[in-house]
């Protein structure tokens, strides 16, 4: 089987980091080329590329341009929400980005600044990031499906100088007005930007400069009209990129940091190795520019690589019809495809013989990409079917970048195996590891860790808080990044992913926060105490439940009606939609150990119907005797 490429670029890339990543930065130009490959002065900080500059915008559309690819599509916006398709070339997009960066610059944004961006999938969300990129500021963007509470705590965190923002985003069934949440979100932080830019669509406009705020509202299109082009600024390989906010388990998110010259260079190298995407080659991945995902699918991985990448505006089903993919497919000639099992899983509902696949021309179409969540054999096997094409599952998190395990189909590709992501990609040292760290034995289930150091790419610290990186990743095991999954690896080297092994929920492909859940549920009057679990569902991978505890003299059983539909409303403001909590269930108590901890992952196990680890350490088994027919019994 294989050509050994694939064992022969393992091996390389961790016996001989240095001369591995030196190759791969070949294909990058750089303004001083770097003295250094890895960087192990300070570990377990390493650093990659220490002493290069360069600018991720430049290499993004810059060279494109001067090497001919000017006149070719960058971006095919195809957005069935809004019944409009564009088609962007690479010079049309420098031009857009060069003016933005030019209105950015001359709000103040300079290097290292922090933008946050604000925005459904609209080309100008593509502009705004490389905008940044451009003048060596950081941007952060934050996903449209998010609402105030979540919005605030990045901008408290991020402290940006400008916020970006749309005036809506459009839902299949209705208009989300943006500006009401973003207002709502600087109220609450403490942190005001100096200005906020909107940009307004037809759908909704935002009334903008009529509020009495502490910062300057600003149009778009008239900020643009009246800019100068800006120039690429010189940034360093180690500079900051880019912050994305992860969910933990606690209400405060993680700020990922990206720096520039890793990240270009790892992206670079993954499109060809594990995407087989090449220079105009037309790629389409129908993510969101607010996960990992669309930063490094969507918008980097593809321009660093001269490819033409589809920013689609819409849904698997429903807009109009779960033949939607195959339509983009076949109008645009895609070559490959990424997205989220639920994606599939949604297709299938509503299409189980793959019909409106064949009212399309999908022969151009020779791979499908799925992460995000596990990919579940019944889809994998109906997808495969159905397609004809490989069906390649790739795992990996937004604190990496790009994949961690994969089946590399432009370095190798190898037999596919339902259930598992394949191999670990080439640059991370993965290994499973017991309770007490010790390496646990083939087809053994353990922790999923990365020995030390993480290729380039992967997160440097979080934003602002080296401390919580160290002691969120790195101090579970000495010399290891714990990545929060549980799996094993099998006689083949092929990893099986298992799950979380912490409170992360992961619905529809997107990763939320039982504790941000449990903190809007927690500021209602009536809650004393709460607890939130993701359940297994059909479609979505997992959903939340919560278990809610009111205060004594509030009547449970006389108001429940009302305090449920209220807590409903609170998760879908403060949070958002997208935490698709359907079930809240009033109970008299919440199972606990000793020192107080919450049993979630115990009453997880019970209301998916597995049998349940009950600690020993349980403060008062009879309440989860009393729980068990509430989990176990439908809504
Ligand atoms: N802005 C505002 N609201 C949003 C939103 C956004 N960007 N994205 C989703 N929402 C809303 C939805 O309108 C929905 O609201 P509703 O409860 O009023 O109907 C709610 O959030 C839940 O959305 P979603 O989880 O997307 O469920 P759905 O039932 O609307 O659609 C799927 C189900 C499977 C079609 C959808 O989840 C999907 O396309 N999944 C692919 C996942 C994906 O691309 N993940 C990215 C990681 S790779
Ligand atoms: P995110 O950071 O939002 O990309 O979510 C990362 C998490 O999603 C991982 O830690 C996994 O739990 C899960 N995940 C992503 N891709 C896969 C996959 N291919 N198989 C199994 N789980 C996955």
């Amino acid at each position: 089987m294989g050509n050994g490429a694939y064992r022969a670029a393992y091996e390389q890339s961790l016996s001989d980091p240095d001369g591995f990543w030196g190759e791969a930065a070949t294909a990058i130009d750089w303004i001083t080329v770097p003295p250094r490959v890895l960087d192990s002065d300070r570990p377990p900080f390493y650093r990659w590329f220490t002493g290069g500059t360069l600018n991720t915008c430049f290499n993004a559309l810059d060279r494109h341009v001067a090497a001919g690819r000017g006149d070719q599509p960058a971006l095919h916006y195809e957005s069935p929400v809004t019944n409009t398709s564009e088609t962007i070339t690479y010079a049309a997009l420098l031009d857009r980005v060069a003016h933005f960066a030019g209105a950015l610059a001359s709000l103040g944004v300079a290097k290292g600044d922090r933008v946050v961006i604000y925005m459904p999938m609209v080309p100008e969300a593509v502009v705004a990031m490389l905008a940044c990129a451009r003048l060596g500021a950081v941007h952060s963007v934050v996903f449209g499906g998010f609402a105030a509470a979540e919005l605030a705590v990045r901008i408290e965190d991020a402290k940006p100088t400008v916020v970006v923002a749309a005036s809506c985003g459009v839902e299949p069934t209705r208009v989300v007005e943006y500006k009401p949440l973003l207002d709502a979100a600087l109220d609450r932080s403490s942190h005001k930007p100096e200005s906020v830019i909107v940009l307004q669509r037809p759908q909704a406009r935002a009334a903008v400069g009529e509020r009495d705020t502490d910062w300057e509202e600003l149009d778009w299109d008239e900020l643009v009209a009246d800019a100068e082009p800006a120039d690429c600024v010189e940034v360093a390989a180690t500079d900051p990129l880019y912050i994305l906010y992860t969910s933990g388990t606690t209400g405060r998110p993680k700020g990922i940091v990206r720096d520039n010259g890793g990240h270009a260079v790892a992206l670079r190298w993954s499109m060809g190795n594990v995407y087989g995407i090449g220079p105009g080659d037309t790629w389409f991945t129908a993510s969101d520019v607010g996960w990992v995902v669309g930063h490094s699918y969507i918008v980097y991985a593809p321009l660093l690589s001269g490819a033409t990448s589809v920013l689609y505006e819409g849904k698997p089903v429903g807009t109009p019809d779960a033949g939607a993919f195959w339509r983009v497919v076949a109008k645009y000639g895609v070559k490959a495809m990424f997205t989220a099992p639920t994606a599939y899983r949604a297709i299938k509902r509503d299409d189980p013989d793959g019909e409106l696949m064949r009212t399309h021309d999908l022969t151009s179409l020779q791979t499908v990409f799925l992460a995000g969540e596990r990919l579940d054999p019944d889809t994998y096997e109906w997808a495969t079917q159905r397609l004809g094409v490989p069906v390649v599952d790739n795992w990996w998190q937004t604190e990496t970048g790009w994949p961690i395990a994969a089946n590399l189909r432009g370095l190798e590709p190898m037999p596919i195996k339902p259930g598992s992501p394949s191999v670990p990609t080439p640059g991370f040292d993965v290994r499973i590891l017991g309770d007490r760290g010790q390496e646990l034995a083939t087809g053994e289930e353990g922790a999923i860790c990365i020995r030390l150091p993480l290729p380039p790419g992967t997160l440097t610290t979080l934003w602002g808080d080296d401390d919580r990186y160290v002691s969120g990743y790195l101090s579970a095991f000495d010399g290891y990044y714990l990545t929060g999954d549980g799996g094993r690896v099998d006689e083949d080297g092929y990893l099986y992913v298992m799950g979380r092994t912490d409170d992360v929920l992961n619905v529809a492909g997107h990763r939320l926060s039982t504790g941000s859940i449990e903190a809007a549920l927690a500021g209602h009057p009536a809650v004393a105490e709460c607890a939130v679990i993701g359940v297994h569902d059909e479609l979505k991978g997992q959903v939340p439940r919560a278990l809610v505890v009111v205060k004594s003299g509030v009547d449970g059983a006389a108001d429940g009606e009302q305090i449920r539909s209220e807590l409903l409303r609170r998760v879908r403001d403060e949070v958002g939609a997208i935490a698709s909590l359907q079930r809240v269930d009033i109970v008299t108590a919440l199972p606990k150990t000793r020192s107080g901890k919450i049993l979630r992952r115990t009453m997880r196990e019970i209301a998916d119907g597995q049998t349940p680890n009950v600690p020993g350490t349980i403060e008062d088994a009879s309440v989860l005797e009393t729980l068990t027919p509430v989990l176990r019994g439908p809504a």
